[in-house]
């Protein structure tokens, strides 16, 4: 039942129909061999696979209960900005409500597979000569102007998205059957790692659990405007012009979302982290050829963050803790061949 199984724990009246294709209820793998691969001892790992998602990525999440709300309200469509996924996500869920989709997407920067899921679902595809921020921008400006009013923004500034999103906490706690130590989350946009958050909290509120996990929020170096900032204490990142990294889904300089990701790693006691291209190449390949779990770049960040917390300490022994893999290896086949994986 997914997403909507925990209807209850979503902020919607009764008298909304959920625009749904079954999102969420993504499994929840234990990692074997790969821990004893890597030699890392005591701790029990699980990737929670959001490339089993309907567009195969955690987006999915966020856009069922969006566009729910977008059909609800009655606009003629929605307009994202995106690295990829969000626009594959928008694209699908637009068209099974009948509205249309417009995505914008840095030119250049998208990988294959999510353009052609854009352009498969029938959005209006825009390319930017620019950044995903440029196209943020974009989209404000957009939205902002009068004469696109029934045009409803739904990148994760969107508090139905973060609705939706949290969803991923309430499964790893059904699923798992505790809370784990820590929850493991590639950052872009930061919109997720707020989202899975605020899950966890409802539940401690609710009185349904009794301990947090510590939130870890993993950038890539080139894109590591939360992560450098975080490594020296300072209170507000520095945003990045041209973020670069391989892992195209958060090639990502300002985070819209970077305050609510900042008070999700402070209050929970976790850390930002970055990790290099080259991390998270041999991420991929080891989740692939160890496990035979096919993630894209952006969601290895999640096994190269692991290995830094656990060289560095930030992990303990006998620790459980989950690494949410956002999105699935056939999003980005291009990298897979280029580097060989
Ligand atoms: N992993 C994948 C596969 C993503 O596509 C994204 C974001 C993230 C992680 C980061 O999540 O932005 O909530 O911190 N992709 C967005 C997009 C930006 O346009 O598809 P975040």
């Amino acid at each position: 039942m997914g997403v909507w199984k925990y209807k209850e724990l979503l902020p919607l009246g009764n008298d909304i129909k959920p625009i749904t294709m079954g999102e969420g209820g993504t499994p929840l793998i234990k990692l074997s061999r790969v821990m004893e691969a890597l030699n890392i001892n005591g701790i029990e790992a699980y990737v929670k696979f959001e490339g089993a998602n309907p567009t195969g990525s955690f987006k999915d999440r966020g856009m069922t209960v969006g566009v729910t709300i977008a059909k609800y309200i009655g606009v003629k469509g929605v307009i994202v900005a995106s690295t990829g996924n969000t626009a594959a996500s928008a694209a699908a869920y637009a068209a099974r409500a009948g509205i249309k989709c417009i995505v914008v997407l840095p030119k250049g920067g998208v990988a294959k597979g999510k353009i052609a899921q854009a352009l498969l679902h029938g959005a209006e595809v825009m390319e930017l000569d620019g950044t995903f921020d440029d196209a943020l921008e974009e989209v404000f400006m957009n939205v902002t102007s009068s004469n696109s009013r029934d045009l409803y923004p739904l990148n994760s500034y969107n508090p139905w998205r973060l609705e939706g999103q949290k969803t991923i906490a309430f499964e790893v706690v059904d699923e798992l059957g505790i809370v784990p130590d820590a929850v493991i989350v590639p950052v872009g946009n930061a919109g997720n790692i707020s989202a899975i958050w605020k899950g966890f909290k409802e539940l401690y509120r609710y009185g349904l659990i009794r301990e947090l996990p510590r939130m870890i929020g993993i950038q890539a170096e080139g894109a590591a405007p939360l992560a450098s900032a975080w490594s020296r204490g300072l209170d507000t990142p520095q945003f990045i012009e041209k973020p670069m990294t391989i892992a195209s889904a958060i090639r990502i300089g300002r985070p819209v979302n970077w305050m609510k990701a900042v008070r999700a790693v402070r209050e929970s006691k976790g850390t930002f982290i970055s990790v290099t291209d080259e991390e998270i190449l041999e991420s991929i390949k080891i989740l692939a050829r160890f496990e035979g779990i096919g993630v894209e770049p952006a969601s290895a960040t999640t096994l190269a963050g692991l290995i830094k917390a656990y060289n560095n300490g930030i992990i303990e022994r006998n620790s459980t803790v989950v690494l949410i893999a956002t999105g699935h290896a056939l999003k980005d086949p291009d990298t897979i061949i280029r580097y060989s994986l």
